[in-house]
């Protein structure tokens, strides 16, 4: 099968003394290039080591790691942070918005540390970013000057800008209620419309409905869909 998100067997053990957890426990994992898939399951359960080591942040105990078609578990940390920036998009429960920075400026801000791409077609991609979560009107402000659901919308369009074929979200709208939660969620849904591949951490199954799957983790380990 053609996809752009492969794992095998994958499994991350942390050691802490003589204790020994199983975060991830074994996962086999497939997904199409511009599926939209959720991740549920308890807390403590795995599916932000998932994320991770799907992002590239963090690298198996042992299994396979395939992110668009390159093998991960062996590369360098240089070689691994290449993937991050170009392939992969983050956004997190908590915006993470630099305070002192404008709308606009937040979205630059990855862009700052790619070497493709001049700076004025980084103006203008983050303009369109913008305006693609609906925020065109709010470019200059602070993170201050915009609600929770706005700052989630530019976080998202802040994980975008370097072009990533892969937006990895964890808990995107877990401090958001449910209007903006949905906003959020519609965004997503339409990125993966025009192509991007999407996996969200949630605890909101109503969200996750929405989604083409849904993983479900419990003690590290995948449960029948
Ligand atoms: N750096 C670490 N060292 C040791 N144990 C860890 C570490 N990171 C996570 N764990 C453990 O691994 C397990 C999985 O954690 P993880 O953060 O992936 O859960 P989660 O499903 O994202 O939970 P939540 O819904 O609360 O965010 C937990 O039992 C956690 O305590
Ligand atoms: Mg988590």
């Amino acid at each position: 099968m053609n996809s752009i998100i492969e794992l095998k067997q994958v499994i991350k053990l942390y050691e802490r003394g003589s204790e020994k957890i199983h975060a991830v426990d074994g996962i086999n994992f497939s997904i199409a290039p511009g599926e939209f898939v959720s991740i549920v399951g308890p807390s403590g359960s795995g599916k932000s080591t998932l994320l991770n080591l799907i992002g590239c942040v963090d690298k198996p105990t042992s299994g396979v790691v395939e992110i668009d078609g390159v093998e991960t578990s062996s590369l360098k940390e240089k070689e691994l942070a290449r993937i991050r920036n170009t392939k992969i998009g983050f956004v997190f429960q908590q915006f993470f918005l630099l305070s002192t920075l404008t709308a606009l400026e937040n979205v630059m801000l990855p862009s700052v540390f790619s070497r493709n791409g001049q700076k004025t077609n980084k103006t203008k991609r983050a303009k369109e970013l913008l305006d693609i979560v609906g925020l065109a009107d709010r470019v200059n402000h602070l993170p201050s000057e915009l609600s929770g659901g706005e700052m989630q919308r530019i976080a998202v369009a802040r994980a975008l800008i370097n072009s990533p074929k892969i937006l990895l979200a964890d808990e995107p709208t877990g401090n958001l209620d449910s209007a903006n939660a949905e906003i959020v969620y519609n965004i997503l849904d339409k990125l993966h419309k025009d192509g991007l591949t999407v996996i969200a951490v949630t605890h909101n199954l109503e969200l996750a409905h929405k989604t083409q799957k849904i993983f479900k983790l419990k003690d590290g380990k995948m449960m029948d869909e």
